[in-house]
């Protein structure tokens, strides 16, 4: 952790600062939300209220509202799960915190920042908890600061970045979790008296089997559009936790951040230690509510060009994976600028001498171009991408090696390894060591040099195909071991920033082996995420519809592949492959030359649509009409924030022999704006299910009360209407 830095805060304007007596109140809040803050007779900091911001906050502190500590403790009379668990540098194992002073600023005219500072009652041991209020969007990012500034070192065992406290009839929470290949399901229980945990151990692919993520609805389970639901992501690619704790009383406190698994923490004198932030909005009308103010955010503040353009791209991974020659190459690359594409991606497979990459067990780390496959390197395909009026991407993976590559052989000293232990392989590699700042350096300049020595690259796959085991540094000292998981998610975000600070206007597509690395700590240097390997498109509806409950569409990649599917070997028309591709970001994982006319002119078609409503699906506001997980159909539409586009989907999850004729009830549109139906990817000129609407004009009043009714019958059915102010 670093030392102290003074900040100075050039734009920003106090809004109030000061030191407040007992019974004083601070509120953290946006234009919809509040958190309110109490000082106590004791000086304790509680939290008070979280909910729906009041007309007049003033009304707060007319009657005694149930109150929990706003960052809880370890020691004296607390009997709970605690945020700071802190081993004082005598060996007290207990912390008394005390409010000291808070500031209040307004960072721009849309941001304001509240730091309430805490200190122990006796011990060199200062808090501050640090909450960032986003006005338009309503969310509140908060984290924690903690200085040591006694002579000698302080132990952190626990270090939540936030401890909300609820107190309702019933608590509901949703986690979202799968494995490789069928990531981001999600799944809700009730909680009952006593712990559950939501966590992930895996330190680097952390979101294999788990997101940080989760949904908490008080009172009853929330649904779309009714009900009590608080959304909540932690900021972080390591090791995360949710810890939720129910009372005898019936009250829960959820303790969110970097999981305290195995990772004490030292702190020297004058060395602070920031958690990760929890972004998190409460919402009185429903989930949906909760994910159009994270798509907002994510666009605004939590994406790289989170609002900027996306390419629709060709990737070579599932159309040659490591087979491929120049000549196969270009022939994909004039295939897809024919087919309207405008960014070609070449995986895997392309670097390595000593040890060629053709296949996963050898050549990882060595980043040099393979001269046998690609005589002429890379600036002949980036020129003959160029050529064709495409752009050129690029995959690396630099956070890894093969032990059979050059660079294992220069330095085995860099992998995460314990001694004594036998190496644990996966996918035939290691991972590199990033809490040591040469492999820090060593990472930024795999990219950087490629960047550089290639200024045509537009765009960086940048993957992370495994997790942490043997969890040892061959870097940090024998003390400072447990270090390990917190200063390596550390070091990584730091390279990942350094990168994106220096290439802001290549696009950077975070992929971890699928799904393994989607977090707004590493989205703020990506421009999009790989969702997961498993491109079968009745899968894809689930992962997307978990996905989109943080994420916007802007941020997930979603890729057209062959059929039979490489991944389920599941059989599915090409129709039903674009159309959920088409509801998120558009792009191809398929050898053009193994397509066959037709499906070529499909393409073609799907593209230059995809093209004319890109903006409403990437830029939208997101509305879900029918969930997956309950319906048969599963349908949802995006608005343009104007509402004059909108575009609807509707797929099958599976056959329905006598029809499924439910309504759809559309939202988010203006009751007194017209909309004209139009069907696309239309596979027949001459018939389709929604023909009575075709070309049709109804209000958005109409549409949202009495909906539109079609039959979907088929397996793999699937359809697309948008809808335009003429
Ligand atoms: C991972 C990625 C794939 C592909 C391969 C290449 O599995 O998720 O998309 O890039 O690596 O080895």
């Amino acid at each position: 952790m670093k030392k102290k830095a003074i900040i100075i805060l050039l734009s920003s304007t106090t809004l109030g600062t000061g030191s407040l007596a007992a019974q004083e109140y601070i509120t953290v809040s946006t234009q919809n939300i509040s958190l309110a803050l109490k000082v106590s007779d004791t000086k304790k900091l509680e939290q008070v209220y979280f909910g729906n911001r009041l007309k007049n906050d003033e009304e707060l502190k007319a009657a005694s509202l149930p109150a929990a500590s706003a960052y809880s403790t370890f020691g004296g009379t607390h009997t709970f799960e605690a945020a700071l668990r802190a081993v004082q540098s005598d060996g007290n194992t207990s912390t008394e915190l005390r409010y000291a002073a808070h500031r209040t600023e307004k960072r721009d005219g849309n941001i304001v920042r509240t730091v309430i500072s805490l200190k122990d009652a006796y011990y060199a041991l200062s808090v501050d908890l640090c909450y960032q209020a986003y006005q338009k969007e309503n969310i509140i990012e908060q984290w924690v600061e903690v200085t040591n500034n006694q002579a000698k070192g302080v132990t952190l065992h626990n270090f939540a970045s936030s401890d909300l406290s609820f107190s309702a009839a019933d608590y509901y929470v949703t986690q979202f979790h799968g494995n490789w290949a069928e990531e981001m399901n999600m799944s809700q229980q009730h909680l009952d008296e006593g712990i559950k945990i939501i966590d992930s151990k895996l330190g680097v692919r952390s979101n294999q089997f788990t997101h940080p993520c989760f949904l908490l609805s008080l009172g009853n389970p929330a649904t779309e559009d009714y009900g009590e639901v608080v959304g909540a992501t932690l900021a972080w690619p390591g090791s995360f936790q949710f810890c939720f704790e129910v009372d005898p009383q019936k009250r829960l406190r959820v303790l969110s951040g970097i999981n305290p698994y195995a990772s004490s923490y030292t702190l020297e004198k004058g060395e602070v230690f920031k958690t990760p932030a929890l972004l998190y909005t409460y919402s009185g009308n429903g989930v949906g509510e909760v994910s159009r103010r994270f798509h907002r955010w994510g666009r605004q503040y939590g994406i790289k060009n989170g609002s900027g353009e996306r390419s629709i791209l060709l990737n070579n991974w599932e159309a040659t994976y490591f087979d491929f020659d120049e000549a196969k190459l270009v022939q994909i690359i004039d295939d897809a600028a024919k087919m309207g594409f405008e960014l070609f991606l070449l995986d895997d497979g392309w670097f390595g001498s000593k040890y060629p990459r053709n296949s996963d067990n050898a050549g990882l780390g060595d980043w040099h171009t393979n001269t046998q496959k690609l005589p002429h390197g890379l600036p002949f395909l980036i020129e003959e991408a160029h050529k064709r009026g495409l752009k050129f991407g690029i995959w690396v993976e630099p956070e890894m090696v093969n032990p059979q590559s050059e660079l294992y052989e220069k330095h085995p000293d860099w992998i995460i390894t314990q001694p004594h232990r036998e190496q644990s392989l996966q996918r035939n590699q290691l991972l590199l060591d990033l809490s040591n700042p040469k492999v820090q350096e060593f990472v930024f300049g795999v990219v950087d040099k490629i960047l550089t020595e290639n200024p045509g690259i537009d765009y960086v796959k940048w993957d992370c195909n495994r997790y942490v085991t043997n969890s040892g540094s061959q870097y940090l000292k024998p003390d400072r071991q447990s270090h390990l998981w917190i200063d390596n998610a550390n070091g990584i975000l730091g390279v990942m920033g350094k990168v994106s600070a220096k290439y802001p206007n290549v696009c950077f597509m975070a992929c971890s082996g699928g799904g393994g690395r989607m977090d707004y700590g590493s989205m703020k240097h990506f421009d999009e995420f790989w969702i997961s390997d498993n491109n079968d498109p009745l899968q894809r509806i689930f992962t997307q519809w978990g996905g989109q409950h943080f994420f916007p569409a802007i941020g997930m990649a979603s890729h057209v592949s062959a059929s039979p599917n490489h991944i389920s070997g599941r059989s599915t028309p090409l129709k039903y492959r674009f159309d959920i591709a088409m509801a998120a970001k558009l792009g191809m994982d398929m050898q053009p030359v193994q397509m066959t006319e037709e499906e070529k002119a499909f393409s073609r078609n799907a593209i230059s649509v995809y093209k004319q409503i890109r903006p409403t699906i990437l830029y939208g506001d997101l509305y879900r009409l029918l969930s997956p997980y309950t319906h048969n159909r599963t349908s949802y539409m995006y608005v343009s924030e104007d509402k004059s586009e909108a575009v609807l989907f509707n797929f099958l999850v599976r056959k329905n022999i006598n029809g499924d004729r439910e309504a759809v009830l559309l939202k988010g549109l203006d009751a007194d704006k017209k909309y004209r139906i139009t069907e696309i990817n239309r596979e027949s000129d001459k018939w389709s299910r929604v023909s009575e609407y075709e070309g049709k004009t109804f209000s958005g009043d109409y549409l949202m009360t009495v909906g539109l009714r079609f039959g979907m019958y088929s397996e793999y059915e699937s359809v697309v209407v948008r809808l335009s102010v003429p």
